[in-house]
């Protein structure tokens, strides 16, 4: 298929799995509104409808909580195709049934991208309105996810980091005991094939935490004590980094001058947080688990997210290049999931080794931010050819460029629109 025709397919899913002002990640496997999808799917609107944009977030924030949690799904009608649904989760936090935690927080730096690119002149007074609930959903973050004050942010459950079954989380959730489990059946693995899919063992252990959240009654304050999945995550903590640096600009922007000051206070902390997460043997940011105080041994496409953040001194920005030289000899594709030099590593299996579009945009445009544009555009160009090879699905081998997971799928269309599709290329250019 052509380019252009790509460009239109990519349209049509997006406006296939609109659901009314919010969009499906894909039909099947994921029926309801999911946080970053979301957000990152208001960037593939903004290409040919910003007013659809806007309204993408703004929908996703009529399902913030009261703390100021904005949720990782949001259950705005029951579908049985999906599991674990609103009953499992027992929450009662916001307007909307919803799941008990939150996921990566994007939607600052995607409300800054609306604001620049705005061609209606009305943008300035949709972000006005967005402000206060971002500032809360920062705040929620920082005073319930970096109890400690530590300058990084932990996830209470794998799905939170919104890289369910990463290596980072392997040795934290084997100490999960599975209990309060009743008998459930999955159904992620009646769409896709189960080799894709996260095991049962995962499974058992996502579920004993949903339940340890529940047996909180979803109390933050309760949950960050108590759960016993508690692990900060390079991949959450580098994207709030980035997103704060965003809100610093459309908060300067909208005059907003109290709160640009409460942000720049975040900034500095978690500049100095994020050393923590400082791997010196492997020369990279990896995770660490707040319980045992534990760091991480293997490289995860988060690491690369350091430059995203805007960390790139030395020695973080030529360690990463060489990181990724030294990947790029390994894989086809880059950036896979996870190190294939790691033994954990499997090029098909969800985020244990396949490439993920949306990863590959954050990573290009911070190599972009440090001055190296030539590593940015081999990953474009490497998006542009798994798209090609691999249709609009939910994540690639690194190694053959086959599309897996999901099909039709939301946020690789939009990442196409926004920034993979050789016509967005040429217009950046
Ligand atoms: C799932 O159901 O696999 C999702 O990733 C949870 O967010």
């Amino acid at each position: 298929m052509s380019d252009m025709n790509l460009d239109k397919t990519a349209q049509s899913i997006l406006v296939e799995n609109d659901q009314g002002g919010y969009t499906i990640p894909t039909k099947g496997l994921y029926p309801y509104q999911w946080n970053w999808d979301s957000v990152f799917v208001a960037l593939g609107f903004a290409t040919f409808d910003q007013d659809r944009a806007w309204r993408e977030i703004e929908m996703l924030f009529e399902g913030q909580w009261r703390d100021g949690m904005v949720p990782h799904i949001l259950f705005r009608k029951d579908d049985p195709s999906y599991f674990p649904g609103p009953k499992v989760w027992g929450t009662d936090g916001g307007p909307i049934p919803s799941s008990g935690h939150s996921q990566p927080p994007v939607a600052a730096t995607v409300v800054r991208d609306l604001v620049e690119g705005d061609r209606s002149g009305k943008a300035l007074e949709r972000a006005r309105a967005l402000l206060p609930k971002l500032m809360a959903w920062h705040r929620w973050y920082l005073a319930y996810r970096d109890p400690q004050d530590l300058g990084v942010l932990a996830v209470m459950h794998p799905w939170e980091s919104g890289r369910d079954n990463l290596p980072d989380w392997d040795e934290a959730l084997r100490a999960v005991e599975i209990r309060d489990v009743e008998p459930y059946v999955r159904k992620d693995t009646s769409h896709v094939d189960p080799s894709m899919r996260p095991h049962k063992d995962d499974y058992d252990r996502y579920l004993s935490i949903v339940a340890a959240g529940r047996k909180a009654g979803w109390d933050p304050e309760k949950v960050a004590a108590t759960c016993p999945f508690f692990v900060a995550d390079p991949g959450v903590t580098f994207i709030f980094l980035r997103a704060n640096r965003d809100l610093l600009k459309v908060a300067e922007a909208l005059g907003a001058d109290a709160e640009a000051k409460e942000i720049r206070g975040w900034i500095q902390k978690m500049e100095k947080g994020a050393t923590t997460l400082w791997n010196e043997d492997l020369k990279a940011h990896v995770a660490r688990d707040l319980r045992s105080g534990k760091l991480t041994d293997g490289i995860s496409s988060a690491s690369f997210l350091a430059l995203y953040a805007g960390l790139t001194d030395e020695p973080v920005l030529s360690s990463l290049q060489g990181h990724f030289d030294r990947i790029a000899s390994k894989v086809r594709y880059l950036m896979p999931s996870y190190d294939p030099d790691h033994r954990s590593y499997e090029p098909l299996r969800y985020w244990r080794g396949p490439v993920w579009a949306m990863i590959n945009y954050m990573i290009a445009r911070g190599f972009a931010d440090a001055g190296d544009a030539s590593r940015a555009e081999r990953m474009r160009a490497d998006t542009e050819a798994l798209i090609e090879t691999g249709g609009f699905a939910e994540y690639f081998s690194p190694e053959s460029g086959t599309g897996a997971g999901g099909g039709a799928f939301s946020w690789t269309a939009a990442i196409w629109l926004t920034w993979a599709s050789p016509s967005r290329a040429d217009q950046a250019a």
